[in-house]
C-alpha cells in the first residue's frame, strides 16, 4: 500500500488492536506506551485482545516497532472503519458495502492480498464467511489478487458482540509486514503431525519461521535440554544430525535414529567434555533464565562462526523486566540478540535467536 494511501485511511482517529499473551499484557502495554505514551486503551474484546486508541498512525507505529519489535506485543492491526449493525440487520451485505466503500479502494492492485478475521464471541457466523465475503468484494470488483498463505496485504477484520446485542466490526488494512506477524492475531498454527513428539515441536516451528532461521544442509545441531525430543525431531526433519543433551529419556522412536546422538548428562557435564563445533545451538532447558544465559555464553565458542542459537527463556513470576534486561546483558558478552519474542506457542516464557559476535573479547 502507498504511503498516500495510507495517510488517506488514517485520516480518522488512530485505533489499533493489538494482541499478546495474556500473562504479559502488562508488559505488552508497556512496549506500546514506550513509542506512544498517550495511547489509550479502549476495549477488551479478549483476554490479551485489546482495542487502542491512539496518538499515533499505524503507519508511524509500524514503523517504531520496524526499528525495536516488541517482545510481548503479538500483532498488531490498524482500525479504520467501524460499523455497528442494528437489530436484524443483514451483516453480509453491510459488510460487503463497508469494505467496498471504505478499505479495499486502498489497496494495491500489484500485492496479494487476504482476509483475516477474529470473532470474539457471541456471533452466529464464522470468520472464514467473512473472509470470504470481502476477498470475493476484492477479487470481483477490484481485480485484486488473493493470496492467503503469503498475502503481502492484509484486511484484518475483528468482530465483537456482548451477549444478545448485533455485532461490531472493526476493520483495517495494512501491509503484512506492518502487522508484526502473517497470521490472525499472531496466532500461528501448526498441523498435528503423525509422530509428533511433543508439543514443543510448535515452539522451534514457529521460531524457525518467525525469525526466518536457515538451517544448512547436513549440519549439526546440539539440542540441550531435549528431553522427550519434540526439538530433536524437528531438528532432524529439517537433516540436522542432532547431539541431543539431557539427563532424561529420550522418545524411544528417536532410539534407533543413527541420525541422533543421546548425550544423558547436563549441559553443564557435557559441556567439560570437549565436544566439537555445531552449526547450531538449541537450549529449551527448564532453568532460571540467567543460568541459562551464562552456559550459552560458555557454549559460545562451540558455535560455528556461520552458526546460530535459539533459547527458550522462561519468565519469572517477580522482576520480569530486570531479570530479562539481566539475562540480555549476559547474553550480550557472547551473540548479538537477532530476536526475542514471546511466540504464539511459548507459555510463560520468551524465545531468543542469538548470533554469534565476530569478535566477542571486544565487548566484554
Ligand atoms: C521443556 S523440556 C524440553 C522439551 C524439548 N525441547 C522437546 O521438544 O521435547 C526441558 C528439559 O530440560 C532438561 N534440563 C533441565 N536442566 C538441564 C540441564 N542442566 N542440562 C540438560 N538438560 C536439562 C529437563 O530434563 C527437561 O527434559
Amino acid at each position: 500500500m502507498s504511503d498516500a494511501a495510507l495517510g488517506a485511511l488514517e485520516a480518522q482517529a488512530y485505533q489499533h488492536l493489538i494482541s499478546a499473551d495474556e500473562g504479559s499484557l502488562d508488559l505488552a502495554l508497556k512496549e506500546l506506551y514506550a513509542v506512544d505514551g498517550k495511547a489509550t486503551v479502549g476495549l477488551e474484546f479478549a483476554p490479551g485482545v485489546l482495542l487502542i486508541n491512539g496518538s499515533l498512525s499505524f503507519a508511524d507505529l509500524a514503523a517504531a516497532w520496524a526499528e525495536k519489535p516488541p517482545i510481548f506485543v503479538r500483532h498488531v492491526a490498524p482500525v479504520q472503519s467501524v460499523l455497528t449493525l442494528d437489530e436484524g440487520a443483514d451483516w453480509r451485505s453491510l459488510v460487503a458495502l463497508v469494505a467496498a466503500e471504505e478499505i479495499l479502494p486502498h489497496l494495491d492492485p500489484s500485492m496479494p492480498f487476504s482476509v483475516q478475521s477474529r470473532i470474539f464471541p457471541h456471533v452466529a457466523f464464522k470468520p472464514f464467511e467473512v473472509n470470504q465475503l470481502i476477498a470475493q468484494v476484492g477479487v470481483e470488483q477490484f481485480g485484486l489478487t488473493l493470496d492467503v498463505r503469503q498475502p503481502e496485504q492484509v484486511i484484518s477484520v475483528a468482530v465483537r458482540s456482548e451477549a444478545g446485542e448485533p455485532p461490531t466490526f472493526y476493520l483495517g488494512a495494512s501491509p503484512t509486514a506492518h502487522n508484526l506477524s502473517d497470521w490472525a492475531g499472531g496466532m500461528r498454527r501448526f498441523a498435528r503431525e503423525e509422530g509428533q513428539i511433543s508439543r514443543a515441536e510448535f515452539k522451534l516451528l514457529e521460531a524457525i519461521d518467525i525469525f526466518g532461521l536457515e538451517l544448512p544442509a547436513r549440519g549439526t545441531a546440539l539440542d540441550l535440554g531435549a528431553a522427550p525430543g519434540g526439538w530433536t525431531r524437528v531438528l532432524r526433519n529439517f537433516e540436522q544430525y542432532v547431539t541431543a543433551v539431557d539427563p532424561g529419556d529420550l522418545d524411544p522412536r528417536l532410539a534407533s535414529d543413527r541420525g541422533v546422538r543421546h548425550k544423558r548428562m547436563t549441559a553443564e557435564t557435557y559441556l567439560d567434555s570437549g565436544p566439537d563445533p555445531f552449526d547450531i545451538i538449541v537450549n529449551d532447558m527448564r532453568m532460571d533464565g540467567r543460568d541459562s544465559a551464562r552456559l550459552m555464553t560458555s557454549y559460545a565458542r562451540l558455535l560455528y562462526p556461520h552458526g546460530w542459537a535459539l533459547m527458550t527463556l522462561k519468565l519469572p513470576e517477580l522482576k520480569r523486566e530486570s531479570i530479562l534486561e539481566h539475562t540480555f546483558a549476559i547474553l550480550r558478552n557472547r551473540y548479538t540478540i537477532a530476536g526475542a519474542r514471546q511466540l504464539f506457542h511459548n507459555r510463560s516464557e520468551i524465545t531468543i535467536y542469538l548470533r554469534p559476535l565476530k569478535n566477542p573479547s571486544a565487548s566484554t
